[in-house]
């Protein structure tokens, strides 16, 4: 199903086209096409080139690992989320390696990455649900996550599904529409609250 951004402004048709749906269909992700995915992650910037990212990663041919992935998600999260072939958890490092201080941008840097996945996703036919949904102690519990690093997001990885196989509730959403705040909320220039001038 897609799903296009009603966009305000001309937009690349990947940015158009990405969206997070709550339907998977349960064909599995050919593992060239995950390496490509997490390839594109390894590509993203990171401060300092820190690189402060790490993903632990599911799928259904390992049957195990997937359920204990699943596991960790928040019941609502799990009910769509099970059906999806891969799932995935991001997770930080929160000190540079070299010097041991704290890096303010590992989230903001992971967050990149993850972007970078859900991008070359879309360009190959798949999506990306990304989910905060989930319990970061148990993860690093089940998946036994070092000192130091910190789970930050879930997020499931598949080919689009049949919305019609989810609850009513979910199937509402995965069919309504798409909103976003204007470029003037958030597009600032001279002083806060003052919207950039070229938005005029
Ligand atoms: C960090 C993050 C956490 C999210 N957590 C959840 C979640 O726990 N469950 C869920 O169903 N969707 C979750 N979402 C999906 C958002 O609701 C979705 O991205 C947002 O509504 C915009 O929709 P779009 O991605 O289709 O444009 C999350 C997205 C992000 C980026």
């Amino acid at each position: 199903m897609q799903k296009p951004a009603p966009v305000d402004y001309p937009v690349h048709e990947l940015i158009r086209n990405r969206w997070s749906p709550r339907a998977f269909s349960e064909k599995p992700v050919p593992p060239e096409i995950l390496r490509s995915l997490f390839e594109a992650a390894r590509w993203a910037p990171s401060s300092n080139n820190e690189q402060p990212w790490a993903f632990l990663v599911a799928t259904k041919d390992d049957p195990e690992t997937h359920s204990r992935l699943l596991s960790t998600l928040v019941e609502f999260n799990q009910t769509w989320a099970k059906h999806a072939p891969v799932l995935a958890i991001a997770v930080s490092e929160l000190e540079f390696a070299r010097t041991g201080h704290p890096n303010r941008n590992a989230f903001y840097d992971t967050g990149a990455a993850v972007a970078g996945v859900t991008l070359e996703a879309t360009a190959r036919g798949l999506f990306v649900h990304q989910m905060a949904g989930f319990d970061p102690h148990k993860a690093i519990e089940l998946f036994h996550i070092p000192k130091g690093w910190e789970p930050i997001a879930a997020f499931a990885i598949g080919f689009p599904g049949d919305p019609q196989t989810l609850p009513e509730d979910l199937r509402a959403r995965e069919l309504g529409g798409r909103a976003r705040k204007p470029l003037a909320d958030f597009v600032m220039s001279a002083r806060w609250g003052n919207p950039a001038p070229f938005l005029k």
